[in-house]
């Protein structure tokens, strides 16, 4: 967070007095927190206010919302090839959805109201049932009235397990979020504002890691940990160092990339984006080991900090980690693939005409994608952008003619990204979720799978609501 704009001061002594252990959870596994199964074993999945507190250091919550009254969300665990069955039940004064972010799905489990279900009204319920193809770090979060629904708090983990346990010593997942709160720890009630509309969506003065603040973890010595890294905020991009620490890369949005150190030392995640990293420690550190953010100039901060104590596991030295195996995505056809252009415009300073910028925003629209606004939240009353047919493979083009940073993700695919700015993008991972520079050209691939319309928006909620969303078409 931005330490000299965050309303209710932190100083040292209770940054220390809240490290390591201070809120130590009971017996069962921290991650099945706030699970509940019904007789017909589906989990529920209950939309509602959340009592949450930052507590002993920070301020108690107030306006949050959360899944099971808790933030972030319930992680959901499963093994790859698993059925998930999932009850949402609205608790909500509001419509809501639950998007599974990541996961290869049918279309009408996809979560998105008007295109593939009806939007789920206060106090009723929908089941989601799908299996799960592949594994890896997925998350889950509303899909309605992003802007507030995010912002509130409406996200958590879902993470599918290889068969074959990864070898290592601890599996960690940090959520990272971002509040906007003031000095009494209420979320700050400015959704849609058009500042964050057309800027780079909001961005909070309190980041949180799996509902935590920036806290000092013990790690043992020689310990290999696998951290799964989940960006939910609304706006804010993270750039992660990892001080001295020797770091791998092994998933990116979920998909195994050859185990490599971060390009330029740096793990970048922008909302929706996935990273799993495989950490050594060394078998001894006389200081605390940092991670830092430093993404955005001038404002960097301590995300997170490691000691290294206790009874040592090795004694440091740990061969490279091997490589995940891969999940069963289907490879683009490149030369034989149907080409798209998707352009994206607006925002501050993006050389749109006055004229046509100040229409829009009449209309909260900021951005535009093919020279469109799209007006609905949901794209529902849009014509796709293209047409595919199942089994099809497809290249899209897409040029950021913006001056700000957009995170694109497609639904229900994994696209190869292949080159950026005319250079071939190194390793060309698979992903779900792909961060644009400003200016940037971005070439993907991917194979049009399942039948029916995906959207293809831009992940800061902000930007998606304020017209940064399109749809693409399927047909069978
Ligand atoms: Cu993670 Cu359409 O969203
Ligand atoms: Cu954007």
């Amino acid at each position: 967070m931005f330490e000299h704009d965050r309303p209710w001061r932190l100083s040292r002594r209770a940054f220390l007095a809240g490290s390591a252990g201070a809120l130590g959870l009971a017996a069962l596994p921290a991650w099945s927190r706030g699970l509940v199964t019904t007789d017909d074993g589906f989990v529920r999945l209950r939309t509602g206010p959340a009592a949450w507190s930052l507590k002993p250091v920070g301020p108690d919550v107030s306006g949050a919302w959360g899944y099971n009254g808790i933030v972030p969300g319930p992680t959901l665990r499963y093994r790859q090839g698993e059925q998930l069955r999932i009850l949402l039940d609205n608790g909500l004064a509001q419509s809501t959805s639950v998007h599974w972010h990541g996961i290869r799905l049918p279309n009408a489990m996809d979560g998105v109201p008007h295109v593939t279900q009806p939007p789920v009204e206060p106090g009723e319920t929908f089941e989601y049932v799908f299996d799960l193809p592949d594994a890896g770090t997925y998350w889950y979060h509303s899909h309605l009235n992003g802007p507030e629904q995010l912002a509130r708090g409406l996200v958590g983990a879902l993470i599918v397990e290889e068969p074959e346990a990864y070898p290592v010593d601890r599996d960690i997942a940090w959520l990272l979020d971002d509040w906007r709160l003031d000095r009494e720890g209420q979320v700050v009630e400015n959704f849609h504002d058009m500042h964050d509309v057309t800027h780079a969506g909001r961005i909070g003065n309190t980041v949180t890691i799996s509902g935590r603040l920036p806290h000092t973890m013990d790690v043992r010595p020689g310990e290999r940990v696998r951290l799964r890294l989940m960006n939910a905020a609304n706006g804010r991009i993270f750039g992660l160092t990892f001080d001295d620490l020797p770091v791998h890369v092994i998933a990116l949005d979920g998909q195994p990339v050859v185990p490599r150190e971060p390009e330029g030392g740096r793990v970048v995640i922008g909302p929706g984006m996935r990273a799993d990293l495989v950490i050594d420690y060394p078998a001894e550190a006389d200081r605390p080991l940092v991670v830092r953010d430093d993404f955005y100039q001038g404002r960097e901060y301590q995300l997170m900090a490691f000691s290294v104590t206790g009874e040592p596991v090795r004694d440091g030295a740990s061969e490279m980690p091997p490589e995940l195996p891969a999940n069963p995505v289907p490879e683009p056809d490149v030369d034989g693939a149907e080409t798209h252009e998707v352009v994206f415009g607006g925002g501050m300073m993006g050389g749109m005409g006055r004229e046509q910028m100040m229409a829009m925003m009449r209309e909260g629209m900021a951005w535009t994608v093919n020279g469109e606004p799209v007006a609905s939240p949901n794209g529902h009353d849009h014509e796709p952008l293209f047409t595919l047919t199942r089994g099809q493979s497809c290249r899209i083009i897409f040029r950021n003619n913006t001056r700000w940073h957009h995170p694109i993700h497609l639904h229900g695919h994994h696209f190869r990204v292949l080159t950026r700015n005319g250079e071939k993008e190194p390793h060309q991972p698979l992903r779900d979720t792909m961060l644009m520079d400003p200016q940037d050209t971005v070439e993907v691939a991917f194979v049009a799978e399942e039948p029916g319309d995906w959207m293809l928006h831009c992940h800061v909620a902000e930007h998606q609501a304020g017209g940064m969303m399109g749809m693409f078409r399927v047909r069978d």
